[in-house]
């Protein structure tokens, strides 16, 4: 069992990079993820595990570097024990042997579990809403969550890859990404948030005014820490402090992404998208966003 990652890839998937997408439910899920869904579905978690949702490149690795800060009492050495994957495993993730699983991370660990995921609510495992598990959501703007997607895209040898800038705003606004459509997932999150205690961050609060959203974390897994403790926690996660931090910036997958083509911790800024956009693919983005939000009044903003 000496294959290279790659070659491993190949067989499973008859190709080294680039897996193809799978639809479960009517959610585009990386190959790899839509095979294997009935024993991530079955995942029954402890209740006292903590998960973190998403939908790809709104502020999951910052808040998964926060909430073990958090957990450790802002203690560094501690959270540079392991790189991001180990410390906070990706649920519904798989990867050909030898890499491990999310699933085979997260059984060798013992509760409390903090546990990353990027499943639309939906397919989100049952086992947490039963349990009343805690969740955080972490919401982007679209337009910024859209750049940063087609950033990662390129860089990640197991994503499709993002094709031309103007038929990737039609893929996003179509629901055609790797964890389907962006509007649904922040949508569906919204509207649980409240029966399921569910707690919904926006990056653009985190970016605007880091320690109060570090203290709103803090509250809601009923912790406790120091002033000074909490603005060690804000200085750690800083996008400087985060990208030079090798346990926090996955410069240890190198196997996955291509830092080189675009770092992970790319820009790290709200408003990016006024740089890609052309006027014309905005006022097109704007009116269809308008359609696709109807009566959805969540405060994103695109720019503070
Ligand atoms: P950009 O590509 O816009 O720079 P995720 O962790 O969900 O994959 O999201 C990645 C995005 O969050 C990237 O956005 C990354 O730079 C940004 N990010 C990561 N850590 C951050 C931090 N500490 N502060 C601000 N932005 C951060």
């Amino acid at each position: 069992e000496n294959k290279s990652y790659g070659e491993t890839v190949k067989e499973v998937t008859g190709s080294v990079h680039r897996l193809p997408l799978i639809k479960v439910q009517g959610v585009p899920l990386r190959c790899l993820i839509a095979n294997n869904f009935d024993s991530i579905s079955a995942f029954r978690p402890d209740p006292s595990d903590i998960l973190i949702a998403t939908y790809p490149k709104a502020g999951t690795t910052w808040v998964q570097e926060i909430v073990d800060l958090l957990r450790h009492d802002g203690d560094e050495e501690a959270t540079r024990r392991a790189p991001t994957q180990e410390r906070s495993p990706f649920l519904e993730i798989h990867y050909p042997p030898p890499i491990p699983s999310g699933l085979s991370r997260i059984e060798k660990m013992t509760p409390p579990r903090v546990i990353k995921t990027h499943l639309p609510i939906n397919l989100v495992p049952e086992g947490f809403w039963e349990n009343k598990c805690k969740v955080i959501y972490v919401a982007r703007n679209a337009k910024d969550n859209l750049v940063s997607y087609y950033h990662f895209e390129k860089m990640t040898f197991i994503q499709p890859e993002p094709g031309p800038w103007d038929g990737y705003i039609h893929k996003f606004m179509n629901g055609e990404l790797a964890w389907g459509s962006w509007y649904n997932h922040v949508k569906d999150y919204w509207m649980e948030r409240e029966k399921k205690n569910i707690l919904y961050l926006f990056y653009e609060d985190m970016q605007e005014n880091p320690r109060r959203e570090v203290e709103r974390i803090m509250h809601y897994l009923d912790l406790s820490l120091s002033d000074d403790v909490i603005s060690r926690i804000v200085e750690l996660t800083s996008f400087k402090s985060m990208k030079e931090n090798p346990m926090a910036n996955y410069s240890s997958m190198p196997d996955i992404f291509d830092q080189s083509i675009s770092p992970f911790m790319r820009k790290g800024v709200v408003g990016d998208w006024t740089n890609f956009f052309t006027p014309a693919q905005n006022q097109l983005f704007d009116a269809d966003y308008t359609k696709q939000m109807k009566d959805f009044d969540i405060p994103f903003r695109t720019n503070i």
